[in-house]
Protein backbone atom coordinates (compact mmCIF):
# COMPACT_ATOMS: atom_id res chain seq x y z
CA UNK A 1 0.00 0.00 0.00
CA UNK A 2 0.97 3.65 -0.29
CA UNK A 3 1.10 5.90 2.75
CA UNK A 4 1.61 9.63 3.01
CA UNK A 5 2.97 11.51 6.01
CA UNK A 6 1.92 15.15 5.88
CA UNK A 7 3.52 17.82 8.03
CA UNK A 8 2.13 21.33 8.41
CA UNK A 9 3.79 24.70 9.00
CA UNK A 10 7.00 25.19 11.00
CA UNK A 11 7.67 21.47 11.29
CA UNK A 12 10.61 21.97 8.90
CA UNK A 13 12.19 23.70 11.92
CA UNK A 14 12.14 20.60 14.13
CA UNK A 15 15.40 20.15 16.01
CA UNK A 16 15.79 23.92 16.25
CA UNK A 17 12.29 24.97 17.22
CA UNK A 18 11.23 25.02 20.91
CA UNK A 19 12.95 21.71 21.79
CA UNK A 20 11.14 21.71 25.16
CA UNK A 21 7.88 21.15 23.30
CA UNK A 22 9.02 19.38 20.15
CA UNK A 23 12.26 17.51 21.01
CA UNK A 24 15.64 17.41 19.28
CA UNK A 25 14.91 15.16 16.29
CA UNK A 26 14.87 16.73 12.83
CA UNK A 27 12.00 16.24 10.42
CA UNK A 28 14.33 14.37 8.05
CA UNK A 29 15.28 11.85 10.72
CA UNK A 30 11.62 11.31 11.65
CA UNK A 31 10.68 10.84 8.00
CA UNK A 32 13.57 8.47 7.33
CA UNK A 33 12.55 6.29 10.26
CA UNK A 34 8.98 6.09 8.93
CA UNK A 35 10.12 5.35 5.37
CA UNK A 36 12.31 2.50 6.67
CA UNK A 37 9.57 0.99 8.83
CA UNK A 38 7.06 1.07 5.96
CA UNK A 39 9.59 -0.42 3.54
CA UNK A 40 10.39 -3.29 5.93
CA UNK A 41 6.67 -4.06 6.07
CA UNK A 42 6.50 -4.14 2.27
CA UNK A 43 4.77 -0.75 1.86
CA UNK A 44 5.71 2.59 0.36
CA UNK A 45 5.73 5.78 2.38
CA UNK A 46 6.22 9.32 1.17
CA UNK A 47 6.62 12.45 3.29
CA UNK A 48 5.58 16.01 2.46
CA UNK A 49 5.93 19.18 4.51
CA UNK A 50 4.67 22.62 3.64
CA UNK A 51 4.23 25.95 5.34
CA UNK A 52 1.52 26.82 2.82
CA UNK A 53 -2.06 25.73 3.43
CA UNK A 54 -2.87 25.50 -0.29
CA UNK A 55 0.10 23.20 -0.99
CA UNK A 56 -1.10 20.82 1.72
CA UNK A 57 -4.60 20.96 0.22
CA UNK A 58 -3.19 20.27 -3.26
CA UNK A 59 -1.16 17.29 -1.94
CA UNK A 60 -4.31 15.86 -0.33
CA UNK A 61 -6.24 16.26 -3.61
CA UNK A 62 -3.41 14.55 -5.55
CA UNK A 63 -3.63 11.66 -3.09
CA UNK A 64 -7.09 10.74 -4.35
CA UNK A 65 -6.84 7.27 -5.89
CA UNK A 66 -3.11 7.18 -5.15
CA UNK A 67 -2.67 7.05 -1.36
CA UNK A 68 -4.30 4.50 0.95
CA UNK A 69 -3.58 6.11 4.30
CA UNK A 70 -2.43 9.48 5.64
CA UNK A 71 -0.60 10.31 8.85
CA UNK A 72 -1.10 14.03 9.42
CA UNK A 73 0.38 16.60 11.75
CA UNK A 74 -1.46 19.75 10.63
CA UNK A 75 0.60 21.81 13.15
CA UNK A 76 -0.95 25.26 13.69
CA UNK A 77 -3.51 24.55 10.92
CA UNK A 78 -4.98 21.99 13.35
CA UNK A 79 -6.64 24.84 15.15
CA UNK A 80 -7.64 26.97 12.16
CA UNK A 81 -8.12 25.14 8.89
CA UNK A 82 -11.60 24.15 7.80
CA UNK A 83 -10.17 24.07 4.26
CA UNK A 84 -7.78 21.23 5.12
CA UNK A 85 -10.57 19.42 6.93
CA UNK A 86 -12.74 19.71 3.82
CA UNK A 87 -9.88 18.44 1.61
CA UNK A 88 -9.61 15.28 3.70
CA UNK A 89 -13.38 14.79 3.57
CA UNK A 90 -13.29 15.30 -0.21
CA UNK A 91 -10.82 12.47 -0.83
CA UNK A 92 -12.13 10.27 2.01
CA UNK A 93 -8.71 8.78 2.74
CA UNK A 94 -8.44 7.42 6.29
CA UNK A 95 -5.98 9.33 8.46
CA UNK A 96 -4.46 9.51 11.91
CA UNK A 97 -3.81 12.93 13.48
CA UNK A 98 -0.45 13.26 15.24
CA UNK A 99 1.00 15.98 17.44
CA UNK A 100 4.43 15.87 19.02
CA UNK A 101 3.37 17.89 22.06
CA UNK A 102 0.39 17.32 24.34
CA UNK A 103 -1.79 20.06 22.91
CA UNK A 104 -4.29 19.64 25.77
CA UNK A 105 -1.64 20.60 28.33
CA UNK A 106 -0.88 23.84 26.47
CA UNK A 107 -2.71 27.07 25.62
CA UNK A 108 -6.48 26.76 25.31
CA UNK A 109 -6.36 27.76 21.61
CA UNK A 110 -4.56 24.44 20.98
CA UNK A 111 -7.36 22.40 22.54
CA UNK A 112 -9.61 22.77 19.48
CA UNK A 113 -8.84 20.56 16.47
CA UNK A 114 -10.73 20.69 13.18
CA UNK A 115 -9.53 17.13 12.45
CA UNK A 116 -9.98 14.92 15.50
CA UNK A 117 -13.66 14.06 14.92
CA UNK A 118 -13.01 12.88 11.35
CA UNK A 119 -9.71 11.09 12.11
CA UNK A 120 -9.41 7.34 12.71
CA UNK A 121 -7.51 8.27 15.86
CA UNK A 122 -5.39 10.96 17.45
CA UNK A 123 -1.96 10.68 19.08
CA UNK A 124 -0.45 13.59 20.98
CA UNK A 125 2.22 14.24 23.57
CA UNK A 126 4.46 11.30 22.75
CA UNK A 127 7.01 13.18 20.65
CA UNK A 128 8.36 11.64 17.42
CA UNK A 129 7.38 8.18 18.70
CA UNK A 130 3.79 9.21 18.02
CA UNK A 131 4.41 9.02 14.26
CA UNK A 132 5.80 5.47 14.59
CA UNK A 133 2.80 4.43 16.70
CA UNK A 134 0.46 5.91 14.09
CA UNK A 135 2.32 4.04 11.35
CA UNK A 136 2.12 0.75 13.28
CA UNK A 137 -1.63 1.21 13.59
CA UNK A 138 -1.98 2.17 9.91
CA UNK A 139 -0.03 -0.90 8.79
CA UNK A 140 -2.19 -3.13 10.98
CA UNK A 141 -5.34 -1.65 9.43
CA UNK A 142 -4.01 -1.97 5.88
CA UNK A 143 -3.33 -5.66 6.54
CA UNK A 144 -6.93 -6.13 7.66
CA UNK A 145 -9.03 -3.87 5.42
CA UNK A 146 -12.32 -5.37 6.60
CA UNK A 147 -11.96 -4.27 10.23
C1 LIG B 1 1.81 20.62 16.95
C2 LIG B 1 0.95 21.37 17.97
C3 LIG B 1 0.35 22.65 17.37
O1 LIG B 1 -0.44 23.32 18.34
C4 LIG B 1 1.46 23.58 16.93
O2 LIG B 1 0.92 24.72 16.30
C5 LIG B 1 2.47 22.93 16.07
C6 LIG B 1 2.87 21.54 16.33
C7 LIG B 1 2.56 19.43 17.57
O3 LIG B 1 3.06 18.59 16.82
O4 LIG B 1 2.67 19.35 18.79
O5 LIG B 1 3.03 23.55 15.17
O6 LIG B 1 0.97 20.12 15.92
Amino acid sequence: AKLLVLHGPNLNMLGVREPGHYGADTLDSINQGLINTAKQAGHQLEAFQSNAEHLLIDRIHQSHGEIDFIIFNPAAFTHTSIALRDALLAVSIPFIEVHLSNVHARESFRHKSWFSDIAIGVICGLGPKGYQLALASALERLAKPAS
